[in-house]
């Protein structure tokens, strides 16, 4: 289980108890509009907490969990593309939990995480966001990433990014 500490903020794996930052995340409006999907109540939060835990064991993902000064901050998952655990291929999600935006959190522990799995397992990392992300849209160039392209998914404009090692 990796554990990254850096300055002003830990990410550490993702554990049930982060149930209640998590939902309080996935209540908030921008999230909302942001992610595709989005769990409606706290049985549904809780579970798909359940599914990640069981990403991590079964399919090579990880969760982080940012905490800053103790408390639950946020997420970012690295995954294989795909699901596919021999894909050298890795992809990116993230969300900040509302209290802690607009201070460079999300910056600066994406920043860490590329640089964790470009070292350790991807030759290339994507991400994607709906093509209204402002902040996704001013970040992810600063951290290197290049436009792939903007595309439809399910009838919702979206960019696809990709940072190479
Ligand atoms: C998008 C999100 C992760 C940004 O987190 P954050 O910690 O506030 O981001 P940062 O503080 O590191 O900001 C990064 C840049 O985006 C800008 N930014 C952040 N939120 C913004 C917003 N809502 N509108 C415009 N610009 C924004 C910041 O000013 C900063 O730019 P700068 O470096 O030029 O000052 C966060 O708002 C969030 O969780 N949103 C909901 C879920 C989501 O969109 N996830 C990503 C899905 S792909």
């Amino acid at each position: 289980m990796t554990i990254i500490k850096a300055k002003g903020f830990i990410l550490r794996p993702l554990k049930t108890s982060d149930l209640k930052g998590y939902f309080e995340v996935m209540q908030d409006e921008e999230t909302r509009r942001n992610l595709s999907s989005f769990p409606g109540t706290l049985a549904e939060a809780k579970k798909e907490i359940k599914e990640m835990l069981k990403q991590v064991k079964e399919d090579d993902s990880e969760v982080f969990s940012i905490e800053v000064g103790g408390k639950y901050a946020g997420n970012i998952i690295l995954q294989h593309q795909d699901w596919d655990k021999n894909s050298d291929e890795g992809r990116v999600h993230t969300w900040i939990h509302p209290k802690f935006r607009r201070k460079g959190l999300a910056t600066d522990a994406l920043t860490e995480v590329v640089r964790y799995g470009l070292r350790k397992k991807f030759k290339m990392i994507y991400a994607q966001c709906k093509a209204h992300n402002k902040g996704v849209i001013k970040m992810l160039p600063k951290l290197g990433f290049e436009k792939v392209k903007t595309h439809k998914v399910d009838g919702i404009p979206r960019i696809l990014w990709v940072k190479e090692r």
